[in-house]
């Protein structure tokens, strides 16, 4: 198997997941970061974990366009992640993919999400769920398909909100989280532990 991760700024969650692959030998091997922007922190830290790199500009391209995704998929070619041995982690790549790419990669595309989804969805969500007033909320690990964060969930993890946190100190408690379980779904689906029945997954 292969591994290439899609990202667009900081690159936490690649990071937590290129060491967690390192440390723990999950049997898949990581081969390209791509990012959209090519000021993305996360370049600099994949390049230091010995990570080919490659950027892909938007340059006006909306999101969602094949004009521009067939060029992602033109380099996954090129580091021969396939559709038969890929696997793609979104990894905050601020970019709607495009159904072409979704269909071509099916059940290999995963994506995570900071809520508990089907809670706020979109951008923001930390926020969403602050200003929402709820008492939990959380992170998700899916597959993605070709709605707005809709396909398969993987893996959720929960956070408490207290009185006194505000959306800085929620964000903060999610991305713990998010660090915690984007790499274990990776391990899960490098093991071929996931099964996708409809839009439901079993974890065997
Ligand atoms: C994370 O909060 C992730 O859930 C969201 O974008 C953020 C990316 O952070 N999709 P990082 O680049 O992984 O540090």
């Amino acid at each position: 198997l292969k591994l290439a991760i899609l990202i667009s700024g900081r690159g936490s969650n690649m990071e937590y997941i290129l060491k967690s692959v390192r440390k723990n030998n999950i049997p898949i091997e990581p081969t390209v970061v791509i990012s959209n922007n090519p000021n993305a922190k996360g370049l600099a830290i994949a390049r230091k974990l010995g990570l080919s790199t490659e950027i892909v500009e938007s340059n006006g391209l909306k999101g969602g366009n094949w004009e521009y995704d067939s060029k992602i998929v033109g380099i996954l070619k090129k580091y021969k992640v396939t559709p038969q041995n890929g696997l793609i982690c979104l990894a905050g790549f601020m970019r709607i993919i495009s159904p072409e790419f979704i269909r071509q990669y099916k059940g290999r595309i995963m994506n995570i999400h900071p809520a508990i989804l089907p809670s706020f969805p979109g951008l923001h969500s930390q926020r969403q769920a602050f200003e929402y007033g709820v008492k939990y909320s959380g992170c998700t690990v899916h597959f993605v398909d070709e709605g707005m964060d809709t396909g398969p969930i993987i893996l959720q993890s929960v956070i408490k909100i207290e009185d006194n946190d505000t959306e800085d100190t929620i964000t903060k408690k999610i991305l713990r989280q998010e660090h915690k379980i984007y790499p274990e779904a990776v391990k899960l689906f490098a093991n071929g532990k996931i099964k996708i029945t409809g839009r439901k997954t079993t974890i065997s």
